[in-house]
């Protein structure tokens, strides 16, 4: 649970400044009790990995080791196989992007993507902006690198642009290292960067000469609306991010960047100190999964799945939150966020959720700074729909209790109506 233990540490004072800020990420906190049976869990963004089937996986992973032994098992090139980053260039240019396999290189994932990018451009003090609230995975990544990161807050269509324009004009011209964004399904918010605001975003950047990072694990997975191109199909300035977690599995571990040359050199250089190189046995069963299976299939029937439990959600939602909450409506990905009235502390009402069998991710951990106490991130992606209409029953009983005191306040006159109101 998110009240961690205090243990003496006889090492303190022993480790570097950069580790003050890094904090334990609520989701990893709650893993424990949300695998307890009996507690239906709206907290992890956890993939139906049950989906892809495991004998595919197992012949796949079987055939990298009969048939390709000698590489799956040896050391490989930091950039990553070029058989993979072929894959990779196929995917990418489905969404609209077009690249050549050498501006690709294969990571652990998005998340060491994050980690490199900070580690490459970030000295103590150097701004980053990033979409409020914004994935808690890059702030833990970033944090170790001690950046001032700047929250532009979204509506149903994005970062705000008007916003995110007022502060590049407060900071100037470079005043950020870069503007990280996740433009779909975003992780928290599920809210999406329409067309038109991409557009724009990519103007500001090149006016500011502010990078765009742009991270994008949820782009495939839509089950709703018409797609929209990566802000790198329009600018090929822009370092993009992508994953096999969400397309495939996360147990591989594999991502990859995209960045002009000279930042991927730098990234590269990172990588090997790193790790020296990706895993090659999960590259290989990767590059033979895409090669020889029928993964667009498992694909749909994923996103028909995440489909159907956003539906879920959203109508649990309808019928059980109290009308003082607002939430979002993703139209793909795994997540919905949820703004209560502003006297409500998620955080410390999650003990509570936890009792009454349901978790969640309280607000605060997707902010760098205390805000986002009043909201929630609700993961609609593991539960089944039925786990999932009686997970949103539990919490909004376990709101119901807290708001009564709330209304009963409102009648007396001791608070405004609206200083509550989300
Ligand atoms: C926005 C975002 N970026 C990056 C990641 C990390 O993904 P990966 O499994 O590729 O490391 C996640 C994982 O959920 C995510 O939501």
């Amino acid at each position: 649970m998110g009240t961690a233990r205090v243990v003496f540490d006889k090492w303190e004072g022993r480790y570097a400044q950069r580790m003050d800020d890094v904090r334990s990420s609520a989701v990893r906190d709650l893993f424990g009790a949300a695998s307890r049976p009996d507690v239906i869990s709206l907290s992890g963004g956890m993939p139906e990995v049950s989906r892809v089937p495991t004998h595919t996986v197992a012949d796949v992973a079987h055939w990298a080791v009969a048939h390709k032994g000698a590489v799956a098992l040896q050391y490989g090139s930091s950039e990553g196989r070029r058989e993979l980053r072929d894959v990779i260039v196929e995917l990418m240019a489905e969404t609209g992007v077009r690249l050549k396999a050498d501006e690709v290189v294969v990571t652990a994932g998005a998340q060491q993507a994050l980690d490199l990018i900070a580690k490459i451009f970030l000295d103590p003090g150097d701004v980053v902006i990033a979409e409020g609230p914004t994935y808690l995975g890059a702030l833990q990544a970033f944090s170790a690198y001690q950046p001032d990161v700047r929250c532009i807050p979204m509506d149903d269509d994005g970062m705000r642009m008007d916003l995110l324009e007022a502060e590049l004009e407060r900071l100037g011209p470079r005043g950020a290292k870069f503007i990280y964004t996740i433009p779909n399904f975003q992780n928290p918010a599920g809210v999406t960067l329409s067309a038109e605001r991409r557009r724009r975003l990519l103007e500001l950047s090149r006016e500011y000469d502010i990078p765009v990072v742009e991270d994008d694990p949820y782009g495939r997975l839509r089950f709703e609306g018409g797609h929209i191109k990566p802000l790198r199909a329009l600018d090929p300035e822009v370092i993009y991010l992508g994953t096999f977690s969400k397309v495939f599995a996360p147990g591989l571990r594999l991502g990859w960047i995209t960045a002009p040359k000279p930042v991927l050199a730098k990234f590269i250089l990172a990588k090997q100190a790193a790790d020296l190189c990706g895993s090659a046995f999960a590259q290989v069963t990767a590059e033979r999964y895409f090669a020889a299976t029928r993964w667009r299939r498992v694909l749909q029937s994923l996103t028909k799945t995440y489909g159907e439990r956003r539906d879920a959600m959203l109508s649990a939602l309808e019928e059980h939150f109290p009308p003082e909450a607002r939430w979002t409506h993703p139209e793909g990905g795994f997540f919905v966020w949820v703004e209560l009235p502003s006297f409500l502390d998620t955080g410390a009402m999650l003990a509570e959720a936890v009792e009454c069998g349901v978790t969640y991710v309280p607000g605060d951990s997707f902010y760098p700074d205390g805000r986002g106490r009043n909201c929630m991130r609700l993961a609609f992606c593991y539960a089944e729909p039925e786990r999932i209409e009686e997970g949103i029953r539990r919490l909004a009983e376990a709101l119901d209790d807290r708001l009564h005191l709330y209304r009963a306040f409102i009648a007396a006159g001791a608070i405004p109506a609206e200083e509550g109101a989300a």
